[in-house]
């Protein structure tokens, strides 16, 4: 009987990903995707797409609002919640090395209804996730130009809109578009079409550049570590953890929000686990793209938040620039323009891997028939998912030049914890019906990771705010709409079921 829960088997996705140029090309896909990807090449896209707007910016509303020269235990704290999803990333990724992330492994373990709300979950936390980070882009670029004397207006620089949270109310901001946001965004698309090949070489260049500059700012800073920097008007005794002053605000309870903020600095690693369709050895590279990425990603935001909060007093960094602030701090001037130079790259990538992640969920989701074909239409020269990229490129480009940015940064969170819980939950099931199948990587005492791994992403979704909520229900909605008048009925799995009955 066919149901709602019919799942794609493990041994089809297993023949999809070792599927090789000549039988796509005499099968559904006609053109594969290009495999290029090395181990190296995939920790960078990881890292390219972690490190951007939240270590550059949100480190300095953490420590100034939540938590003080404790930020750093926030980074720790998020770093651990990720390290739990990360593990379950890592053995599904190795174990099914298919494009589409957590949909896929959704597919293959609780069934089309869920891997359809997970795969749509996902569409939310890329696009928007984007869309956030381009609009940071644009803050930053306009500032950096402002540093140098050229000043672009507001007009063409900022959302024609503002969202008042605490009202729920709209109003006209007397601004018309968002345009570098624009820019950066079709840029980037226009890079994903050209190759993969070219936008991991991008990347690797990227990289490179902004985690030197991280690294010079610790090496830079921490001559000029000082703890008396951590004391203010609220903590007079300079206490590592500033005594809580309400709900969220310092103390343990200041830690546990400031690590729900600080999380989204840490979205992207799953990113990776996109690609799988396209690294040259996924079974072996996934689970290093996926934890090294995340290892060194924690490593340099705990060593930041350190110095940072030990060369400037926390209450002085609620501002758009912290990592600036603090270089301006110990006088090292020049370091300036290089530090917002270097926010600039970082959030340059985190566009293209977060772009490039979406259109690979978008044409995994088109392959098995859940959406319209033209999705998996690979360009015969490029090699890539060209149509769903140009139609996703178009999507958050005119998200990012219209919407204001508070509007989107939590709900990209919330989406994100979300597959983080279902990709938790999805391995357990594997491992107890699916013992047999063969693991390249297993994570470690799974009947712990797995449950801590849920219950740690649903913990912080518990912290974001109940409209976020709201939003993310209306954002399913709309999905299932979608599935029971589209894909329900063109879906892959259920076309093959029924040709067999
Ligand atoms: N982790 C990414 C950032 O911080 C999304 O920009």
């Amino acid at each position: 009987m066919i149901t709602l829960f019919d799942k794609k088997s493990i041994a089809l996705l297993q023949r999809q990903a070792q599927e090789t140029e000549v039988q796509a090309l005499t099968t559904h896909d006609g053109v594969p995707l290009k495999r290029t990807l090395s181990a190296v090449s995939l920790v960078s896209l990881g890292i390219g797409c972690v490190i951007g707007a939240g270590i550059f910016v949100l480190t300095g509303h953490a420590a100034a609002a939540n938590a003080g020269p404790a930020v750093a235990l926030c980074f720790i704290l998020g770093g651990i919640a990720c390290a739990f999803a990360g593990l379950c990333y890592a053995e599904m990724a190795s174990t099914v090395p298919i494009s589409g992330s957590a949909y896929t492994y959704a597919y293959a373990t609780m069934g089309e209804l869920i891997a359809w709300i997970i795969g749509w979950d996902l569409i939310l936390e890329y696009a928007l996730g984007g869309t956030a980070v381009a609009i940071g882009w644009s803050g930053y670029v306009v500032s950096f130009l402002d540093g140098m004397g050229i000043h672009l207006g507001p007009a063409f620089t900022s959302s024609p809109f503002a969202f008042d949270e605490a009202t729920g109310e709209w109003s006209r901001t007397g601004a018309i578009l968002n345009m570098p946001a624009m820019i950066i965004v079709a840029a980037m698309a226009a890079l994903l079409i050209v190759g993969i090949r070219e936008s991991a070489r991008m990347n690797n260049l990227i990289v490179i550049l902004k985690v030197s500059i991280i690294i010079a700012f610790i090496l830079a800073g921490i001559w000029y570590f000082d703890p008396g920097n951590w004391v203010t008007a609220a903590n007079p005794q300079g206490h590592f953890i500033p005594p809580n002053q309400g709900p969220g605000e310092f103390g343990w309870s200041g830690i546990l929000r400031g690590a729900a903020v600080v999380f989204f600095a840490y979205i992207g690693f799953d990113a990776v686990s996109t690609a799988a369709q396209e690294a040259i050895n996924p079974q072996r590279d996934m689970p290093i793209g996926i934890l090294g990425s995340l290892v060194i990603c924690t490593l340099l935001y705990v060593a930041v938040s350190m110095v940072l909060t030990g060369i400037v007093p926390y209450d002085k960094l609620n501002v758009a620039d912290p990592i600036a602030v603090g270089v301006d701090a110990i006088g090292i001037h020049w370091l300036d323009p290089i530090v917002k130079l270097g926010a600039i790259l970082g959030l340059t990538s985190v566009v293209l891997v977060l772009l490039m992640a979406q259109t690979r969920i978008f044409y995994t989701m088109s392959r098995d028939g859940l959406l319209p074909p033209f999705g998996a239409r690979i360009h015969p020269r490029f090699r890539t998912p060209y149509l769903s990229t140009i139609l996703f490129g178009t999507a958050v480009a005119l998200c990012a030049g219209l919407l204001p940015i508070g509007l989107v940064g939590e709900l990209v969170s919330i989406g994100t914890l979300f597959a983080f819980a279902l990709v938790s939950i999805g391995v357990l099931v594997l491992r107890f019906t699916h013992p047999e199948i063969e693991r390249p990587f297993r994570a470690p005492a799974i009947w712990f990771v797995a449950p801590a791994g849920a219950l740690s992403a649903f913990a912080l979704m518990l912290g974001l705010p109940g409209a976020t909520w709201t939003r993310l229900v209306i954002w399913l909605v709309i999905g299932l709409a979608i599935y029971f008048l589209y894909g329900i009925r063109h879906s892959r799995v259920r076309l093959a079921e029924r040709e067999a009955a």
